[in-house]
């Protein structure tokens, strides 16, 4: 028998909350591992992981700095027998809304702590570069605790140089004191949230001119490169075989996560077969699906003293997700768009369930099954449903032709139980 764990492994057997950084947990993606490491090796190649919401780019970048700072496990687990081990200094920065220029990002780099601050400080010569930027980074700094006064005494006097020039000579400084092999590598999570992306590509064609030795790795939801450079011209050259697009996990790819999980608490409980396939189902291949249910499940099975986890224990965890809002931003989506019209739930779980087979939603499906469970006038909600008012996610693309704008969302309506009991 196996020993039983502790609360907190049971907690942490799955996570959906975080990004995966160790290799023995990070399932499958053998190509796209495959084509990082390429990309890492191939001088003057940036890459662009893209994808949907939930399918696991920030976990692939965070895997991308392990194997750039010489960790080779994943590449020996996907099968690349690689015997170098590189040696870059990596720097890891997640946008956030706050930030909606290039230049405020270039900024954020020059000045956070964690990212070229520090360097910066040992190096003379880089520190020298940030002074001459001095006005801008001591806002950085006062706006911590500083004073009113001295912030704005400071915001009206001007750097002496641009941001973009600052940047190019801090990095240039710091390549030239040799600490990494390869160089410098930023990856820049969560790109898609800067508003104004104007000129970046241009910046980093200058700066792979002037200091070679810089990689940069951005990743965000997008369908394409140009879709997240929101730039056509320059940008496919600058990314040339760095392009990692991150699909949909395969059955076996989630698989692995459940039995990985299950690995975790040695196999202490267990998902049995039909609750494996229905997580794998539900989760439509977003990996963060399954990490959600599967964490509940488990915590459901260890509270009730069980050590199998069957089908019927699956639907009441997702009950108890959506009963919770465990995950606050889908419910609130799912609530925004249901509002409160039972005649609105059903349209948009038979929008959900067409969508989940297929890559455009035709009407006739979806109005026939919102038909059979009792709602008259089903264009009517499709109306709703594009609107704002109702969170605008779905979009028209064609006449009789409609798309979810997030396939996450799409798991998630059907996988969560309906508000409003059927009727039929
Ligand atoms: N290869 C993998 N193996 C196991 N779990 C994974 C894998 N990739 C991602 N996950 C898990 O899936 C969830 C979502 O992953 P991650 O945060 O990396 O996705 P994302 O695409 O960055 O999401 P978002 O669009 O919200 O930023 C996390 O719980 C993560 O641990
Ligand atoms: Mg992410």
């Amino acid at each position: 028998m196996a020993s039983k764990p502790t609360i907190t492994q049971v907690e942490n057997a799955f996570f959906p909350a975080k990004e995966i950084t160790d290799a023995d947990r990070f399932a499958g993606r053998t190509r796209p591992v495959e084509d990082c490491y390429y990309a890492l090796i191939s001088e003057g190649t940036n890459i662009a992981i893209i994808g949907n919401r939930g399918i696991g780019k920030s976990s692939l970048s965070r895997q991308v700095i392990n194997i750039s700072t010489g960790n080779n496990e994943l590449l020996a687990k996907v099968g690349l027998d690689v015997d170098e081990k590189l040696d870059f200094l990596p720097i890891y920065f997640a946008c956030g809304k706050s930030i909606s220029t290039h230049q405020e990002l270039l900024e954020k780099l020059l000045t956070n702590k964690d990212c070229l601050s520090d360097w910066s400080y040992d190096i003379p010569k880089a520190r020298k570069s940030l002074e001459k930027y001095q006005p801008k980074f001591n806002i950085g700094i006062t706006s911590l605790g500083g004073e009113k006064a001295t912030e704005t005494a400071v915001k009206t006097s001007q750097p002496d140089h641009d941001v973009e020039t600052v940047f190019t000579n801090v990095v240039s400084a710091i390549i030239e004191q040799k600490m990494a092999k390869n160089g410098l590598l930023f990856v820049i999570d969560e790109f898609d949230q800067i508003q104004n992306k104007t000129g970046f590509a241009s910046f980093l064609k200058a700066l792979a001119t002037n200091v070679p030795g810089v990689k940069f790795c951005i990743v965000g939801v997008a369908h394409d490169i140009q879709e997240l450079m929101k730039e056509h011209a320059s940008s496919d050259r600058l990314f040339a075989g760095g392009i990692i697009h991150l699909p949909a996990m395969d059955n076996d790819e989630l698989k692995e996560i459940i039995r990985g999980a299950e690995a975790s608490i040695n196999d202490f409980i267990r998902f049995d077969d039909n609750a494996t396939n229905k997580v794998i189902n539900l989760a439509q291949g977003h990996p963060y699906m399954v990490h959600l249910i599967g964490k509940y499940a488990l915590r459901m099975a260890y509270r009730n003293g069980d050590t199998y986890i069957s089908a019927t224990d699956i639907e009441h965890t997702l009950a108890e997700i959506a009963e919770s809002g465990t995950d606050p931003v889908l419910e609130g989506r799912y609530k925004k768009a249901v509002a409160s019209s039972r005649q609105r739930e059903v349209v948009l779980k038979a929008l959900a369930e067409v969508q989940a087979g297929e890559l455009e939603i035709h009407t006739a499906e979806a109005y026939k099954k919102a038909i059979d469970n009792g709602v008259d006038n089903p264009s009517q909600f499709v109306g709703h449903l594009v609107t704002d008012d109702y969170g605008a996610e779905i979009v028209k693309i064609r006449e009789r032709y409609y798309r979810f704008k997030d396939s996450l969302f799409v798991a998630y309506l059907n996988a969560r139980p309906s508000i409003f009991k059927e009727t039929s």
